[in-house]
């Protein structure tokens, strides 16, 4: 079990005149000048379709990066024969040479093809060149390696002999193919969630975003210079309901991976019951949905970290972190002082396309999203008995999905925007008697019924103790005195329960016990 030692990638700085920014310039600049054609990959063929659709930058959606290929049921059929076909022989391949390739995949990613996989996600996914390493390099390269790691500790755990006795536990993948469907808003969790179950021996058929198939595709590319044996992981590009249709139904379905909303998940979760009947074995249902999350300062917090906390949690790729920070109860004694320090930070903060470094805020992902996010602020406007808008509420979706970072002040802690997840920079905040801390707790517990992520910031220790301990089911990654954003993979595993997902803990050895099947071996000697 000698693999190399746990680490996380070290994070680019992408300062001025860094050799790391003037490759990723470049990278950037080549990938706006030609146009990308990006087919399905199965059984590792590239297939093209007659149905091709356009793949634009969401801050400037009238360029045209290139073209997805659309695919049908009969592809997908295809992808699940491939991938059956394959398993033949990935599920009984050595871990150490299903190991290597992913670790190389993680090296390939560090170095070669870092530039063109952070552009890409730049670029499809408008997302600035911090965030993009933080996530398309940093968070994809530890989870590829990571798991090595976790695979290892699984693989350790072994039963007693006894006299006579030779007792031993086999790691079998499940049997049958595992569904990854993936979010477009990381590049790094829509590489992982095929990438975990196939280290563990698995067959997968990958469906990612179309929002998100740019940087989708570089990843195939990678996992093939990489070694991956054709039909271990199979991109399919067909809509959800027509691929849904026949993974559901077929006997060999084992398992999805999934992050998304939570409708779509309680959906699928509805197929897979109703076909229980016809699945060779009871399926790992594995998600990871939507979120609400809080921050919850204390009247002893610290207002200029607090600020930062709320800027940084809320604002950050335009709010669009299934972790960012939407609702926030502050004391009533510290509003003040944490409005002047968000004011001064939002003034300075700029909006536009990733290609400007300086822009902190870039595009939301689409004109569904741009809609959805403007009607939840045209909605202050029109009830100003509830709520008001303190900053920012001004949208503009004529050369890209702009939403300027936008904070409410709600007069009632169950204002809408408080209790449903808009994705956007959209942050709701309610003022609360600093005096009655006690009393606000349940209302943050109750509010929505999402538990993924969640900030205490208070200098007191009884305080931070006492929303440690009366929060214990509203977040499955609970923060103090930081935002509730930047899970790193290794040191905080990541995952919510409630209507939050399954809390299988991504980025850690629980995640990947779901992709195992034991055997116990009993041998008499
Ligand atoms: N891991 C991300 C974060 O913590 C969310 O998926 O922000």
């Amino acid at each position: 079990f000698n693999v190399p030692a746990l680490r996380n990638e070290p994070v680019k700085s992408y300062a001025p005149g860094s050799p790391e920014r003037s490759e990723l310039k470049k990278a950037l600049e080549e990938a706006r000048s030609k146009l990308v054609e990006i087919p399905q990959y199965i059984g590792g063929e590239e297939v093209f379709s007659q149905n091709k659709k356009r793949v634009s930058p969401p801050h400037d959606h009238q360029h045209i990066l290139g073209y997805f290929h659309e695919g049908n049921t009969e592809d997908v059929k295809k992808a699940i024969d491939s991938a059956l076909e394959a398993r033949k022989t990935w599920a009984v391949m050595h871990w150490e040479q299903r190991a290597a390739i992913f670790l190389k995949a993680a090296d390939l990613i560090a170095g070669p093809y870092r530039a063109e996989l952070n552009a890409a996600t730049m670029l499809g996914q408008s997302k600035n060149a911090y965030q993009a390493e933080i996530d398309s390099a940093c968070e994809i390269i530890d989870f590829l390696r990571l798991n090595v790691n976790f695979l290892t500790d699984i693989y350790k755990q072994q039963p007693v002999s006894s006299d006579g006795v030779w007792n031993r536990m086999e790691y079998r993948p499940l049997e049958g193919f595992i569904f990854a469907i993936t979010p477009f808003n990381f590049t790094a969790i829509a590489g992982n969630l095929p990438a975990a179950p196939a280290l563990m021996g698995n067959v997968v058929l990958w469906k990612p975003a179309f929002t998100q198939v740019y940087a989708a595709n570089v990843i195939m590319k990678v996992f093939k210079a990489a070694g991956l044996p054709d039909g271990v992981i199979n991109m399919i590009l067909a809509d959800g309901p027509v691929a849904g249709d026949i993974v559901f139904k077929h006997a060999d379905f084992a398992g999805i991976h999934f992050t998304g909303s939570t409708k779509v998940f309680q959906t699928i979760w509805k197929e897979i019951g109703e076909n229980i009947g016809s699945y060779k074995t009871f399926p790992r249902i594995v998600g990871e949905t939507g979120g609400k999350d809080f921050v919850l300062a204390h009247k002893s917090a610290n207002a200029k970290a607090l600020a930062t906390g709320l800027i940084r949690g809320a604002f950050e790729y335009q709010g669009q972190k299934c972790s960012a920070a939407s609702r926030a109860y502050i004391p009533s004694n510290l509003w003040d002082e944490v409005k002047g320090y968000m004011l001064a930070d939002l003034a300075e903060i700029k909006m536009g396309g990733v290609e400007d470094f300086s822009n902190f805020v870039n595009a939301v992902i689409d004109e569904k999203s741009f809609d959805k996010i403007a009607s939840y602020i045209e909605g202050v406007k029109n009830n100003p008995d509830d709520a008001e808008i303190v900053v920012g509420g001004t949208v503009d979706k004529s050369k890209g999905y702009f939403v300027q970072p936008t904070i409410i002040k709600a007069s009632k802690p169950d204002y809408v925007t408080m209790c449903e997840e808009i994705f956007g920079p959209v942050l709701t905040v309610y003022i609360y008697d600093a005096d009655k801390f006690e009393e606000i707790i349940p209302i943050v517990d109750s509010t929505s019924p999402y538990a993924l992520t969640g900030a205490v910031f208070a200098q007191d220790r009884y305080a931070i103790q006492y929303a440690t301990e009366h929060l214990v089911n509203a977040a499955g990654n609970f923060y103090i005195n930081d935002k509730p954003t930047g899970a790193v993979v290794g040191q905080q595993p990541f995952g919510g329960a409630r209507a939050s997902g399954t809390n299988d803990k991504a980025g850690s050895v629980l995640n990947l016990l779901r992709w195992v099947s034991p055997r116990v071996i009993k041998e008499t000697l």
